[in-house]
């Protein structure tokens, strides 16, 4: 029998500046907008997996405990799908850790899944090109088919049927020194996963399809400002991106509602900034958090200021990271 390969990878969590909201493709999970990220330092996914003939079901411990049900299914979702590319039959033990706490509003599961494709492709002997090692991980969750690639990451939509949509990188994390400075406002998980909060806005909000219409128009200007390095350019394209989506989910029946009042504080304080001359520029996901990207010259003020917001439990400030990367060791 051949030794069994033991696989570890690292992969980051990202930030998207123009939103993904929405699925062309339920089942391949193919996103109905394009979306362009900053992959973040030091929030960090470790996974370790191996494949084993002694194993009767794929094991999944996540922070040091065994998954709950549907995290382990959704796991082994992928791993089914790296034992058909890679025709094997064993089930696989997977050990995850997030270097970062996951209610902190960064998507655990875009570097979760990310790290996951690439741990389990390495420990069943493949290795695939990163655009296909992205397209797998964009099965699992969208986002993660970003945080494939350091530095800033575009992710085009796709159609129904399409199931090789992968990102690709747009520049490397040296292109441009930003920061995103997060104000975590609550350690709860959030109430209504992406997952099931862009479905209902598809399937009841009346603002779906001109969100779907409108993101590619302020996903070009995301991508126009980045280009330039011009954060006036960038900045209100994202914030645009950002209040669009979220319109489309509070117009959903019932509401999808992220924001919390410290969220609208937060928001507030960054427009006050803006005003006092600091170029800062505010985004959120599926959760109350604001993530606020500036210059790196201008993190520590901004961390500052967001930090004093009422509401505000800590600030992370996170630079540009790199992609995923893999070691493997043989283990038996
Ligand atoms: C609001 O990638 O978590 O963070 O593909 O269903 O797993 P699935 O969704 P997910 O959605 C992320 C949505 C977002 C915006 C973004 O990151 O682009």
């Amino acid at each position: 029998m051949k030794p069994a390969l033991r696989a570890t990878a690292r992969a980051c969590a990202n930030i998207a500046l123009a939103k993904y909201w929405g699925k062309a493709d339920v089942e391949r999970n193919v996103p109905a907008v394009p979306s362009i990220s900053l992959t973040l330092d030091g929030l960090v996914t470790e996974t370790c997996v191996y494949f084993s003939e002694s194993l009767d079901q794929d094991e999944l411990i996540l922070g040091g405990a065994p998954a709950p049900d549907p995290a382990l299914r959704r796991a082994s979702q992928m791993l089914e799908r790296v034992r058909r590319i890679a025709r094997l039959r064993a089930f696989a033990r997977v050990e995850s850790r997030n270097g970062f706490p996951t209610a902190s509003g960064l998507a655990s599961s875009a570097s979760g899944f990310a790290a996951l494709a690439a741990a389990s492709c390495a420990a069943a002997g493949l290795t695939l090109e990163l655009r296909k090692l992205s397209a797998l991980a964009r099965w699992s969750s969208a986002s993660a088919a970003r945080s494939i690639y350091g530095g800033f990451v575009e992710l085009p939509r796709g159609r129904a049927g399409d199931d090789r949509v992968a990102a690709k990188p747009l520049f490397d994390r040296d292109y441009w020194d930003v920061r995103i400075v997060v104000a975590v406002a609550t350690e709860s998980p959030k109430a209504v996963g992406s997952t099931d909060g862009m479905e209902h806005s598809r399937k009841t909000s009346p603002f779906y399809d001109s969100w779907v219409a409108s993101a590619p128009k302020i996903a070009a200007r995301v991508r126009a400002g980045l280009r330039e390095r011009d954060l006036e350019l960038l900045g209100p394209a994202m914030e645009q991106s950002t209040l669009a989506f979220h319109a489309c989910a509070m117009a959903s029946a019932p509401a999808t509602l992220y924001f919390a009042p410290v969220t609208l504080a937060v928001f507030e304080r960054v427009r006050a900034l803006r005003a006092g001359g600091t170029s800062v520029y505010a985004t959120m996901d599926a959760g109350p958090h604001v993530k606020a990207l500036c210059l790196a010259k201008d993190a520590p003020d901004v961390a500052l200021a967001l930090g004093a917001v009422p509401g505000v439990l800590r600030t992370i400030v996170a630079a540009p990271g790199p992609g995923v990367t893999v070691d493997l060791e043989r283990s038996g």
